[in-house]
């Protein structure tokens, strides 16, 4: 049944359609023609317009989404930059690990939120460690 209908569309009705279709046999009979007569070719002019840009499309360039060039999605966003500032005198422990991926939630001091982001994501960043030596 819907076979039928679509052999019917396709076999019957567009060869119709188009017969009545007032194409011109040059380029100027397109200034000669009429307004009613441009509205009867609107919808093929659309259908033509619409599979030469799906043609076209696979060879455009893509625009990057912003997102994807935004590394801090939520730290400070209040600020035009974040900066931190530690002196190395004032680690306490041997070792201190800072956020390198913009996802702790306690920035700029790693809470392995990393690990969560890397396996979402298939990216690889980890944070910096500082080693302060015991002498
Ligand atoms: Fe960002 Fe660990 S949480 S590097």
């Amino acid at each position: 049944m819907v076979l039928e209908t679509i052999a019917r569309i396709i076999k019957i009705q567009l060869p119709a359609y188009l017969k009545r279709l007032p194409l011109p046999e040059s380029i100027t009979g397109f200034a000669k023609l009429t307004v009613s007569e441009w509205l009867r070719l609107l919808p093929l002019l659309g259908v033509l317009a619409l599979l030469g840009y799906l043609m076209i499309r696979p060879f455009l360039p893509k625009k990057r989404l912003q997102k994807d060039s935004l590394i801090n999605l939520k730290i400070q966003k209040e600020n035009p930059k974040v900066v931190n500032e530690i002196d190395i005198e004032d680690l306490k422990s041997t070792n201190a690990c800072y956020c390198r991926c913009w996802r702790s939630k306690t920035f700029p001091v790693c809470d392995k939120s990393h690990i969560k982001h890397n396996e979402l994501t298939g990216d690889n960043v980890g944070p910096l460690i500082l080693k302060k030596k015991v002498l």
